[in-house]
Formats: structure tokens, sequence, C-alpha cells
């Protein structure tokens, strides 16, 4: 059985790193916070007693070995690098559960056929460059040159970022693990939703996880004076405009029925109360299990902006910053979380996830499954996220069953 307190010990620990002012973390990719975070999580896989390293991509890896060493991977595991003000379970509960399972594993004797592997991967969020999953990208050896050069907002590229924490971009190809090298890739995550909560549940089984894409809209007007221009047409206002087109986004997504739509991060410019913003920069989040539903939602989206631009006389620019398809979790992997659920008298309960996940990257690598553990008032990306002890518990437990039935 997983140790509980250990698991929520190391839980507080962990959450300690990167804490901002008034609560919740911020533990952007490549930075001291994330460098730290890994640092402790080695330490954690160390004492589990696994064979620990770092890959090309700064993926954070222990390995419990099997009967068979050359035998495809189990692989389980989740990140630890953070949103801005985010909250202490997302991320760290995968990587330390599977931290737990691991160590459970060899504290009980048990010797599996297939090694496993417990792995914190490196930017998950995509809080600093716009791109996410970035170790995940390297382990599928999905990682572009293209994906190398994104930048932060101080302009510094993913490549650049990679170097200050002492990792070499032109080897990040190392990562890359062959076919038929992972058996399956499990991850342990909280729900980030209310579904789990209100069917009274602790723990789900996650049937496919929605694709995002992410967009920049960048908006151009006419800078001006805000007190001798009068309204009218000749104000070209690029953040009236932009208010318009965050409107059309809400609106769009919420006619869909299935689809989520937000925009998150936006930037005025020149920036001053009596001026009239010239330039609008934002992102658009846009969401759905259904890859279809999703692309007719940015293609309405798109129409209502250049209408609303065209009328405003703002010029328009959109520029695709990533694009996913959906991921469904089916096969081996799924079927050995719903089998751990069973044998542990856990309802194997379906849900899709709405939030992206490293399993994403994975997919066409080896069969992918999750464990959603409980949310409370499917808070997160938010200080205030949090599921509770038992919980994690139980999420972990059945980890641990369910990485024993994968890795024989
Ligand atoms: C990560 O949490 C994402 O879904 O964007
Ligand atoms: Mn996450
Ligand atoms: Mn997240």
């Amino acid at each position: 059985m997983v140790d509980a307190d250990r698991l929520w010990r190391r839980l507080g620990e962990l959450a300690e790193i990167g804490r901002v002012e008034g609560g919740g973390v911020t533990r952007l990719s490549f930075t001291d916070e994330e460098r730290v975070a890994r640092d402790l999580v080695a330490s954690y896989m160390q004492e589990a007693g696994l064979e620990v390293r770092e890959d090309a991509a700064g993926n954070v890896i222990g390995r419990l070995e099997g009967r068979d060493p050359d035998a495809p991977v189990v692989l389980a595991g989740s990140h630890v690098d953070s949103v801005r003000s985010g909250g202490d379970f997302d991320g760290p509960l995968g990587v330390l559960a599977a931290v737990e399972a691991a160590q459970t594993t060899r504290e009980e004797g048990v010797e599996t056929g297939r090694p496993v592997e417990v792995v914190a991967f490196t930017d998950e969020e995509g809080a600093r460059f716009g791109l996410g999953m970035i170790g995940s990208r390297a382990l599928a050896g999905l990682l572009t040159p293209d994906d190398l050069s994104r930048e932060d907002e101080n302009g510094v590229t993913v490549a650049e970022a990679m170097r200050e924490a002492g990792l070499d971009p032109e080897r990040v190809g190392e990562a890359a693990r062959g076919p038929d090298s992972v058996h399956a890739y499990v991850e342990l995550h909280i729900e980030q939703g209310r579904v789990l909560e209100q069917r009274d549940l602790p723990v789900g089984v996650v049937t496919g996880i929605a694709g995002p894409v992410w967009l920049r809209f960048v908006l151009r007007g006419e800078a001006g004076h805000a007190g001798a221009t009068p309204m009218g047409p000749l104000r070209r206002d690029a953040l009236a405009a932009a208010a318009a087109v965050v409107g059309a986004v809400e609106r769009e997504a919420e006619r869909s029925g299935t689809s989520v739509g937000t925009v998150g991060r936006m930037e005025v410019e020149p920036g001053g109360v009596n001026v009239i913003p010239g330039r609008a920069t934002f992102t658009v989040d846009l969401r759905d299990i259904d890859g279809d539903v999703r692309d007719r939602l940015e293609a309405r989206i798109a129409d209502e902006a250049a209408r609303v631009c065209e009328q405003r006389g703002v010029r328009l620019e959109t520029e695709t910053l990533q694009r996913l398809p959906p991921a469904p979790c089916f096969g081996a992997a799924r079927d050995a979380i719903e089998a751990a659920c069973e044998g542990l008298g856990f309802q194997p309960f379906g849900l899709p996830s709405g939030a992206g996940h490293d399993g994403m990257q994975l997919s066409g690598l080896c069969p992918i499954g999750m464990i959603f553990v409980r949310s409370r008032d499917g808070v997160s990306h938010n200080p205030a996220e949090w599921s509770s002890k038992e919980d994690c518990a139980a999420g972990a437990e059945i980890l641990y069953h369910t990485l024993l039935r994968l890795a024989g």
C-alpha cells in the first residue's frame, strides 16, 4: 500500500518552492524555481531507490529496473512547472504519486517484468513560451527547431533558456524515445473540474483529452489623443476592437455547447490614461474534445474578428501558437487503470479532460491513460486549487496497482 503521509508531506515540501505572496506557486520553465523543484524530485526518486538521470530536454527520470531490462518501459509522471500563481497540485501530484508507486513497489519487494520509469516533464504548462509540453514533445521526438526558437516575453528563446539552465539545445533530439520503447504512459492528475465532486467520487478514469488551439491576435489601430479625437470613424482604437473580438470568443464558444474559449493575456500599447490604444495583442485558447467542432469555432471567431477589424479600420494579424488534436485514451493503459480501480473497489467512472496533459504528445508513441483525482470546487490554475489527502492517496494507490499490471 502507498504511504499517504509520505506523499502528502512531499507535496507540501514541493509546494514551498516558488511560493508567491498571497499563496500559490510560480515555477516557470528553465528558471531557478523549476530547477530547485526538479532537484527535490530527484532526491525523492533517490530515496525511493530509483536510478535517476536527466535527459537532454531536462526531463528528470527515475528508473526502477525490471527483470527484463530491455523490455519497453512503463512510464508514469507529470510536471513540476506551473502557471503564474498556480496551485500546489497541478503536476506535482502526478510526479510524486508516481514516485510513491515506484517506492512502494520496491518496499513491498515486488519485481516487475518491465522497467518502470517515473518522469517529471519539462515545461508542461507553456506559461513562459506559449508552447508547453516541451519535455514530452522532446521525449516523443516531436520538438522542432521552430519550437526551440519560441521566445518568452523578454525575447529569450527556448534554446537560450535551455543553455542558461545547463542544457544543450543541439542535443535535444537525444531525449527522443524510439518506437516500441515505451509500453504505456500513465499520469495521475487532479481533475481541475467539478464532475467527480458532483458525483461524490474520489477518482475517475480519463476517456480522452480535449485538443487545444492557442492563437495570438495582434490588432493595430492608431494611437491618438483621448481628449482631442472625437468618437466615430476618426478613432481606430485597437483595444475597443479587441474587446469586441473577446466578446465574440466568449459568445461563439458558449454557442457551441461543448467548447471553451478564453482570452487569458492581453497587452495594450502604448498604454496611457489619455492615449487611444494603438495596438492590442492577446492570446486565445480554444478547446473541444471534438477537433472538428473546435476548428469550426475557430473559423467563426476568425470571421467575426475580420469583420470587427474591417469595420473599425484596424489591421488584424493572427498567429497559431500551437494546435493539438484531441487525444483519446484507450488500450492497455486505460484498461489497466480500470482494472486497478475495480480491484481496489473504486468505480472506474469515465470522464474527458478539458485540460491538456503531457500524454497528448506521447499518444503516437504508446497507449496513454490518466487517473483523475477529485478537485475541490473544480478550481485549478489558482492558488485555491485543492484535493484532499485521502483522495490523493486513493489515486496513488490506483496508480500503483496500474503500474504493477502494466509492468507485469
Ligand atoms: C495546461 O494545464 C493546459 O491545459 O493548458
Ligand atoms: Mn498539469
Ligand atoms: Mn495546468
